[in-house]
């Protein structure tokens, strides 16, 4: 991305009730850009699926800092989701659609194809003990 014309950062602990948090927020960040109702739905969307991945996976038995970053370059949209928690052995696999680690939760596997398909891009970087970072992008469509 090039050089940002406004950020945001917020951290928070991985306490469920913060998934709201994070979407509101993310929607706050945004609302400068007046974006399509549509288009800001698929991103608080993806966002829930990233940090919800932090609350039931990365701090799975405790409760750990998630730490949230915006960015928005032109009509380009960056956010980047991170935590400090377990990690992802293999990043390719977790990444497959119907791929989880928590079948008997009623967890489809399905968080890494939303944030997929309501994005650009989705690059994630993970490291087993250390924690996980999830980048969004999506750039923006211009309203008729
Ligand atoms: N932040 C994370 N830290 C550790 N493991 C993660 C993280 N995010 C995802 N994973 C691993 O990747 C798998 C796939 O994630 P994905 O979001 O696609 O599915 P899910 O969370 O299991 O189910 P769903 O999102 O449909 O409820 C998870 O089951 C988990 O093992
Ligand atoms: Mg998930």
């Amino acid at each position: 991305m090039k050089r940002p014309q406004n950020e945001m950062k917020l951290c928070f602990p991985s306490l469920s009730e913060n998934e709201r948090l994070a979407r509101v927020a993310v929607g706050g960040f945004l609302a400068q850009k007046n974006p399509r109702v549509d288009e800001l739905s698929e991103i608080k969307t993806a966002v829930s699926e990233a940090v919800t991945n932090c609350i039931v996976h990365a701090y799975r038995d405790t409760i750990g800092t998630v730490e949230l970053t915006a960015k928005l370059s032109g009509d380009e949209v960056y956010i980047k989701i991170k935590d400090r928690g377990c990690g992802i052995e293999d990043v390719e696999k977790a990444m497959e659609p119907l791929y989880t680690t928590l079948p008997d939760e009623e967890r489809s596997g399905l968080g890494f194809s939303v944030m997929e398909s309501f994005t650009d891009r989705v690059t994630v970087k993970s490291k087993p003990g250390f924690g996980t970072a999830v980048v969004l992008i999506k750039k923006l469509r211009s309203k008729i």
